[in-house]
């Protein structure tokens, strides 16, 4: 019997957590299952960590760790028992002790029969195998992809309960996701590294950090590097204008130009015509040495953004929704998903979260501030 699907709410539930609450918990959870999905996040193992702490010591169930996202449940022998000692030094640790994948979907499951792609649902499979493990129920920690996939288990039968991640910070439904303070140190530090040497040798530099829906990372990045030309997929932007720019820094003295890209910005047409799948970092640089006649070089960051140590903030956000989840799964509060919001602990129906972007607002404060101090987005 599925517990915990009385009717759901859109606004989100405030976290709470008092002993006259606690005294309702639905006593039969003994055992839960913890799985990592989609691309790893720094602050991943802060979520484990906490979990299996809390499950243990608060509420003394069994936690058993799925490996490789809902893959795990394909192959129940692969998962096992995770205890304190398991979870003991791994929140300092990038990455995810349970791995992950961003491939699988149990309702789209890809094998190759006779050398012919076929796609199958074993998500029944996957949901079985969960009970034969005696999981009463699963913590999800994913981002868009996964939850969505979480909030199918959980409509075909699944109690489960999910924690967002992503580095891009990109949900529309958590303030803030771990992972992507992290990866904003990350991108900081690189562009105050590219600022000392495109200085020097008097150049163009472009870098080109993670975003593929929203331009977060290079935004916040940019501003806290001192970048000054800063390229998201939310303001269209042409080469020219960039060009622009770096003549007019020149004419007051300024010899270098730091451009920061979102790999995921849309190509004016004057870039397009030249693109043949490459990064778009170097494209751009293609563009800018072609038409400002200036040289350019590039660096894209790429997978360092998603990896390292996560810093306090993320250890301490990961640590919040790692016991959070374990409270929904003890009030039952199944197709729920933790997040933040105005910097408290909430939680919202999954259903509710998924597919819906958070994206920068062009005309927003963040955007005017960097536009106040002379950064250009290109436009
Ligand atoms: O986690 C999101 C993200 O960092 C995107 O910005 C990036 O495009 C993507 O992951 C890359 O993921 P992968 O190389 O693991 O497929």
């Amino acid at each position: 019997m599925r517990v915990g699907s009385e009717k759901q709410t859109i606004q989100p539930i405030p976290y709470q957590n008092s002993s006259y609450e606690l005294a309702f918990i639905m006593p039969d959870i003994h055992c839960i299952g913890i799985c990592t999905g989609g691309g790893d996040a720094p602050g991943l193992n802060a979520v484990i960590r906490a979990a299996v702490k809390s499950a243990i010591l608060k509420y003394n169930w069994k936690v058993i760790g799925i490996p490789d996202g809902f893959d795990g449940l394909i192959w129940p022998e692969k998962s096992h028992e995770l205890t304190l000692k398991d979870v003991s030094g791994i929140l300092p640790r990038g990455g995810t002790i349970l791995g992950t994948t961003n491939r699988g979907n149990p309702f789209h499951y890809r094998t190759v029969e006779n050398g012919v792609e076929t796609f199958r649902d074993i998500s029944g499979d996957v949901i079985a195998n969960s009970r034969k493990l005696g999981m009463d129920a699963v913590i999800s920690i994913g981002g868009d992809g996964s939850q969505t996939i979480a909030q199918e288990l959980f409509q075909k039968g699944m109690n489960i309960v999910g924690v967002p991640k992503t580095i891009d910070n990109d949900l529309s439904a958590t303030e803030i996701t771990f992972g992507f303070d992290t990866a904003l140190h990350t991108a900081t530090d690189a562009i105050d590294k590219i600022h000392t040497t495109a200085e020097s040798h008097h150049r163009v530099m472009v870098i080109e950090l993670m975003g593929r829906e929203a331009g977060w990372i290079a935004l916040e990045a940019g501003i806290a590097g001192g970048a000054h030309v800063i390229l998201i997929p939310e303001i269209p932007f042409s080469l020219q204008k960039i060009c622009d720019y770096v003549h007019e820094r020149e004419g007051y003295g300024k010899r270098f130009t730091i451009v920061v890209v979102a790999e995921g910005v849309n190509l004016p047409p004057e870039l397009k015509q030249l693109s043949r799948g490459g990064s778009v970092g170097n494209l751009i640089g293609d563009g800018i040495a072609l038409t400002a006649r200036r040289e350019v070089r590039v660096s894209v960051l790429g997978h360092i953004q998603r990896g390292g140590s996560p810093s306090p903030f993320d250890r301490i956000l990961a640590t919040r929704f790692g016991v959070a989840a374990v409270d929904l799964v003890a009030r039952s509060k199944f197709g729920k998903m933790v997040c933040l919001r105005n910097a408290r602990i909430e939680s919202v129906n999954i259903a509710d979260a998924i597919h819906k972007l958070k994206t920068v607002d062009p005309q927003g404060e963040l955007v005017q501030s960097a536009r106040a101090i002379g950064i250009s987005f290109g436009d």
